[in-house]
């Protein structure tokens, strides 16, 4: 039987505690799909096209078998339309717990086919944010624990075009 789960977010951007569940993730499962939500309503700093291209760049060494998709709607759907039984989501602290169970309920109610399945943060990383590390870069701190490489770059570039602007 093939395992296939879907890890979805907003990913704006993508951090270490992200790409450190991802990399769990990847251990456990055949397939696994980072699913990058393009949510209309919010106005994310990096566009949908550059948190795919991010993402893609960041787990491009856990294997072929980890891929990455833009998807609106429902989280559901878009494990079905990849045939997943599974999505992957991160804790970091008890704090996560309340607002991820909800989530889970709320997608077993929706697709009881789909288990959700929770990895712990490595401990390192228990306190990285994405929105906390766009703080951090606006007013020039340093980012380099909180994100991987490409996405540091990326922030960096960003807050200076933003500062320009
Ligand atoms: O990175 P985030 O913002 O914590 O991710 C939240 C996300 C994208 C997993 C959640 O908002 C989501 O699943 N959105 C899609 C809409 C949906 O399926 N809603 C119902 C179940 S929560």
């Amino acid at each position: 039987m093939t395992r296939v789960a879907v890890f979805p977010g907003s990913f704006d951007p993508m951090t270490n505690a992200h790409l450190d569940v991802a990399r769990r993730a990847s251990g456990l499962f055949d397939r696994l799909v980072v699913g990058v939500l393009n949510n209309p309503k919010k106005a994310p700093l990096f566009a949908i096209e550059e948190r795919v291209t991010l993402i893609e760049r960041c787990v491009a060494d856990l294997g072929e078998h980890v891929s990455v998709d833009a998807f609106d709607g429902l989280t559901v759907d878009f494990a079905r339309h990849h045939g997943a039984g599974f999505i992957v989501r991160g804790l970091r602290a008890v704090s996560d717990f309340e607002a991820e169970l909800q989530m889970a309920l709320t997608n077993r109610k929706l697709a009881p086919e789909i288990d959700t399945t929770f990895l712990m943060t490595a401990l390192e990383f228990g306190y990285v944010s994405s929105s906390l590390t766009k703080e951090v870069a606006r007013f020039g701190g340093d980012i380099g624990p909180m994100v991987p490489g490409p996405v540091a770059e990326a922030l960096v570039r960003r807050m200076a075009d933003e500062a320009r602007v």
